[in-house]
């Protein structure tokens, strides 16, 4: 390796993209809607990739340091071989070869190729890295306007066959992870000068909802309602060893009683074993079987202080209860609240019924269960908080300060995700 010269070919790399890209003066922001797969319990972002741009539907992967197409799809792209800046800092391991011959001409002709992962199924391909157009309508918190695009947007092509799994439709996955190469550090730096960006999801099959890059805010909700002013922060954490998103999760309380846990579950390793993270790929919250248990016994024991008794589980849940029993809200059916409690008692994210059960209708069954899922004793992760819990929530993640902002459900303000007016708006540029 030399180390000088790499340094300098990453300089005069970052020179080149800022001549070619130059940030946007404006401080909005772009913006992609968001659908939920009844089928599979998966989201789906919206972006034009391709020259003329072309509507593409990829699996939104909170956690993915970059981003993958199945080739096919991909019809302007440009390969990149391995003496590409690009390709020594993400590390292809194909490329070792090259940078450890005697003959470092050899590296401008062997082609960077990258490990694309399914993050479903867990297989993965060997794909090529590639540069490729991409564009987004750009907002200024409210409706779409104009595309703006970029020529130089960095990812990885694949075999169409892992595309396996995902939901059906998509041409591969759009990585959002804690990585200089996900789709939105490469967006937010491209487009905007702030390093933020922030995930609306909604749960309804028919009403998106939105993904807002490069933007601290505001963020409209219909009626008139700016989500960004109703977050509040705790730090991400880093995680030596993954590129998702860790939060400093110290308790759980359940209508205020701190469920009793006698493990850290905000301690990372430095194998990357531990802590709290957020997944999009994980329909439901999940636990590690101690904090499993304790959390639905404590949770039993509150919704019983309610005169909630517990009915025949229905899979894969396990408790459940009769939809007769319990009243519904705009927050959803009154269970006990879920605290997630971070840094400090005060700062805590609430959840409501609308976010913890899950209704089932089926047959002669109508039930509320509780949509927490026993992870198992050995996980790698002691909590990850999936998709269900996320909906109808505003999160906010900022990059630069290291920190997540959250609403808590935002029916409570009166609107929901799929409230965003996606209706464009031409003189928007
Ligand atoms: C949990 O671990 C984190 C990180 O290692 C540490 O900062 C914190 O003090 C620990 N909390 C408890 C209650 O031990
Ligand atoms: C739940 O209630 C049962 C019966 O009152 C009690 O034995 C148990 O300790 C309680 N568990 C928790 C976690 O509160
Ligand atoms: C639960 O039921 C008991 C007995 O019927 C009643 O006295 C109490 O007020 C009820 N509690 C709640 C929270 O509804
Ligand atoms: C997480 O919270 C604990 C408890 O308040 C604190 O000691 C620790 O420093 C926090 N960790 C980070 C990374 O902020
Ligand atoms: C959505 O935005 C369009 C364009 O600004 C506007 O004409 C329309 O009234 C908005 N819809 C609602 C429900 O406010």
């Amino acid at each position: 390796m030399l180390p000088h010269k790499l340094i300098s070919l990453i300089t005069l790399f970052f020179f080149f993209t800022c001549l070619l890209i130059p940030p946007s003066s404006s401080s909005s922001g772009v913006l992609s809607s968001i659908t939920k797969d009844h089928e599979t319990l998966l989201y789906t972002l919206s972006l034009y990739l391709n020259s003329p741009p072309q509507l593409t539907n990829l699996l939104l992967d909170l956690s993915a340091s970059y981003s993958w197409i199945d080739c096919s799809n991909s019809f302007t792209h440009r390969s990149i071989s391995c003496n590409s800046p690009l390709c020594s800092v993400i590390g292809s391991r194909t490329c070792a070869k090259c940078f450890h011959s005697p003959n470092h001409d050899d590296c401008s002709t062997s082609p960077c190729v990258l490990s694309p992962l399914n993050p479903v199924t867990h297989k993965s391909s060997t794909g090529k890295a590639i540069v490729e157009s991409i564009a987004l309508p750009v907002t200024d918190g409210r409706n779409p306007g104009q595309l703006r695009g970029f020529s130089e947007f960095f990812l990885s092509c694949s075999k169409k066959s892992l595309l396996k799994g995902l939901t059906k439709g998509v041409a591969g996955l759009a990585g959002l992870g804690r990585s200089r190469f996900s789709l939105t550090t490469q967006v937010s730096t491209s487009f905007s000068s702030t390093h933020t960006f922030a995930l609306c999801l909604s749960g309804s099959p028919s009403a998106p909802g939105v993904a807002f890059f490069g933007s601290a805010g505001p963020y409209y909700f219909l009626p008139e309602i700016d989500l960004s002013k109703t977050l509040r922060y705790t730090p991400l954490i880093p995680n030596p060893v993954h590129s998702d998103y860790f939060i400093n999760l110290t308790s759980i309380k359940v209508n205020g009683v701190t469920v009793q846990l006698n493990q850290n579950i905000s301690a990372v390793d430095q194998q990357g074993f531990g802590g709290t993270k957020l997944s999009t790929i994980t329909p439901y919250t999940t636990l590690q079987s101690n904090i499993y248990s304790a959390f639905t016994e404590t949770f039993v024991n509150e919704s019983a202080k309610l005169n909630l008794t517990v009915t025949n589980p229905v899979e894969p849940f396990k408790v459940c209860y009769n939809a007769d029993e319990v009243l519904d809200t705009k927050v959803g059916p009154t269970v006990p609240t879920v605290d997630l409690v971070m840094d400090n008692d005060d700062v805590f994210w609430r959840i409501f019924g609308s976010n913890s059960m899950v209704r089932i209708v089926r047959n002669d069954v109508d039930v509320w269960c509780l949509g927490f899922l026993d992870g198992g004793i050995k996980t790698e992760t002691s909590i990850i908080i999936g998709g269900h819990q996320m909906e109808n929530n505003l999160l906010q993640f900022d990059l630069e300060q290291e920190k997540l902002g959250f609403s808590s459900s935002v029916l409570a303000y009166s609107t929901s995700c799929s409230n965003f007016n996606f209706t464009t708006r031409g003189n928007l540029s």
